[in-house]
């Protein structure tokens, strides 16, 4: 590795004593991988997990791309995230400080976590789930969400966390997807001092149809408001949980169990229910999250991360809780009350590791050159150690001010590559080992066979783009979607990529040092704000408003704080607007796509045509789509162009 490329040496003090310390030491895990693979991750299987019946072999490829690890293992999550370290005499340690919305902190200690995860996993039994049953989850960020999870997890009951920001006919999609029987939820949820409906969203989602197959929706009352009930299936988390005992015998599960379902747009269809595995998924999670986060006993972790997302999942409710740690949950907001928030947050709870993502720092960034109040430097960030960005890639100027104003120009950055599917960071920096250049996320994590190559699956020489897919498979990998094995296969496996699971991302390695540089989706995959949307997910809300759209398409376009926006172009079954009217209409098909996806996919610019621009056969001509929604002077070839007169309408902002 040459030092040219290399802006920022592992500083000494986090080399010292990191659970991979040096490069060297980082090499040496990767040659003991390539050299025995599944032997490679079965030492970890057993050195981070605790197994009830060991497996006896580490990956089965027979099925392949179905594969498995660990198969004849049988363990159970809850039990690795909780008893296991109560055992070990932790129990008084604080698993969870939990900050609320409006500055609340409350200590919950893994001794609590556990009898409050048995009571509540009680509580699920007593009303019949079984294991095997699917669970969905709809509610805020709250200590309760963890529960809900890992007492799904104690049972061998598969969960399916909803983001609190989805519509109800999206979370429709997913009850109705995952033939749920139980819903678990909030009567409301709080952010940034503002009171958001969640049961109410429930109540309407299952009014939809559909949802037959629920019989129980249990209900955390957060804030007391008021809600609609049904006696026959509606009941309080607090009564059930209330008559239960402390304890819960963990259902011990094979090591392929599905412990989750996670829905993620694709570029094709409607969202995928991504299933993760138990065992293999908690191998990867405990592993990374020691590893990437050098996360040691007297730390205190903060991922700002939802439990919606898959980043709340392995680096909330499973990676940190796997490994005996102590993190910070927060229900709210970073710019509430201000946009001082984060800072205040580490510096109350002495934050060691901070994990938030690209948009968010972008954001604070303008706030902090707008308000010296809210500037990081206001604040005591002394006790950070080590820094981390997740969800999409982070500009080489943003990472200087992480690094500078909150790092304090200390702190390694770990700039984390992965996906819903991966169920773990894929490609890391470790922070004692890996020297960093902002805007790469460097090196494969180690076990991980990342590569960038063609079409036809050959490698790229570095130095020249390609296609990112990963060589063998790893255990946190996804196994499946959910009862649709055609698509998975066609998503991730295509044929002529020889079997490498394809990420979608497109990628470089740098000529010298062969460090990862993630160039964004090659598919029609957005990423808005690190939440990611498929273009024709959004174009069916669009035309799924048969009163007013004829046709629709979107893009996204690049934005300086939320990476990109989304664009849509729309055809009106009537002439076309202009005017108040074109804004009349834009605002009304907004709150369209909010009703049907949520408000992550609003579309910020809609613009309208007589038509959209399309080639002489009627495909629509994106390219060109991408072009105007930048402002960009149009220079692609627009001969095969059917109606080059729409171009100018298109051009129109309203
Ligand atoms: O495009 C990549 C981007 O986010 C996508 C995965 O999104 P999701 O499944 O929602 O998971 C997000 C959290 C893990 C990827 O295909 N992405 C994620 N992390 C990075 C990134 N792009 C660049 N750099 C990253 N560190």
């Amino acid at each position: 590795m040459s030092d040219k490329a290399i802006n920022y040496p592992v500083p000494e003090a986090a080399m010292k004593g990191a659970h991979v310390s040096g490069m060297p030491a980082y090499l040496k895990l990767v040659a003991e991988a390539d050299a025995d693979h599944g032997a490679y991750w079965a030492r970890l299987a057993r050195e981070f997990v605790s197994w009830k019946t060991p497996f006896t072999k580490s990956l089965d490829e027979g099925g392949a791309p179905f594969f498995k690890w660990f198969e004849d293992g049988t363990l159970n999550a809850a039990y690795n995230c909780l008893d296991r370290h109560v055992e070990r005499g932790l129990g008084e340690k604080v698993a969870i400080l939990f900050e609320a919305d409006d500055g609340q902190v409350t200590r919950v200690t893994y001794n609590d976590l556990l009898a409050r995860t048995c009571r509540l996993a009680n509580a699920l039994k007593a009303r019949g789930v079984k294991k095997g049953d699917r669970v969905v989850i709809y509610m805020s960020m709250s200590v309760e969400g963890v529960v809900a999870m890992q007492a799904c997890a104690r049972i061998g009951a598969t969960h399916s966390v909803v983001f609190g920001g989805f519509s109800a006919q999206s979370l429709r999609d997913r009850i109705a997807g995952a033939g749920a029987v139980m819903v678990i939820t909030a009567d409301e949820q709080l952010r940034g001092g503002k009171r958001l409906p969640l049961k109410a969203i429930v109540e309407e989602a299952m009014a939809l149809g559909g949802c037959e197959s629920v019989k129980d929706v249990i209900v955390y009352r957060r804030t007391g408001g008021q809600v609609a009930w049904d006696a026959s299936r509606d009941r309080w988390m607090h009564e059930e949980t209330e008559k239960q005992g402390d304890t819960c015998d963990p259902e011990w599960v094979g090591a392929e169990h599905p412990l989750f379902l996670l829905y993620t747009s694709g570029s094709t269809g409607k969202p995928k229910g991504v299933q993760h595995s138990t065992g293999g998924y908690l191998v990867h999670a405990a592993v990374s999250t020691t590893w990437t986060f050098d996360l040691k006993d007297e730390d205190v972790f903060w991922c700002t991360a939802d439990i919606g997302w898959v980043t709340g999942h392995t680096y909330i409710t499973y990676g940190p809780l796997a490994i005996g740690a102590t993190q910070v949950v927060f229900e709210g907001v970073p710019t509430y009350p201000d946009a001082g928030r984060f800072w205040k947050m580490i510096q109350d709870h002495k934050v060691s590791v901070f994990y938030t993502a690209p948009t968010a720092i972008r954001s604070l960034i303008k706030a902090a050159e707008a308000n010296e109040a809210v500037h990081p430097r206001s604040y005591d960030l002394g006790s950070l150690r080590i820094l981390g960005s997740v969800g999409e890639p982070i500009n080489p100027a943003a990472w200087e001010w992480y690094h500078q104003h909150v790092g304090g120009g200390r702190c390694p950055i770990v700039d984390t590559f992965w996906q819903t599917e991966t169920g773990g960071h894929m490609i890391t920096p470790l922070p004692g080992a890996t020297p960093l250049v902002p805007g790469s996320c460097t090196l494969p994590f180690p076990g991980i066979a990342a590569a960038v190559v063609d079409e036809i699956g050959n490698d790229v020489p570095n130095g020249q783009g390609g296609l990112l897919v990963v060589k063998k498979p790893w255990p946190g990998m996804i196994r499946n979607i959910w009862e649709d094995p055609e698509r998975f296969r066609a998503s991730y496996f295509p044929q002529e990529l020889k079997g490498y699971y394809l990420a979608g991302d497109g990628a470089i390695r740098d000529a010298e040092s062969g460090y990862f540089t993630i160039t964004g989706r090659i598919d029609d995959v957005l990423n808005v704000s690190g939440h990611r949307m498929g273009t024709m997910e959004i174009e069916s809300a669009l035309v799924s408003c048969t009163s007013l759209v004829a046709e629709a398409a979107v893009v996204g376009r690049p934005d300086e704080t939320t990476g990109e926006t989304i664009c849509a172009f729309v055809v009106l079954k009537g002439p076309r607007p202009t005017g108040d009217e074109a804004k009349k209409i834009a605002t009304e098909l907004r709150n369209w796509v909010a009703k049907e996806i949520g408000p992550i996919a609003k579309p910020k610019d809609i613009r309208f045509g007589d038509n959209l621009p399309k080639t002489r056969s009627g495909k629509i001509m994106r390219r060109l789509l991408r072009s105007i929604a930048k402002d960009e002077a149009i220079t692609q070839d627009i001969s095969t162009l059917e109606n080059p007169a729409v171009l100018e309408q298109l051009m129109e902002r309203n």
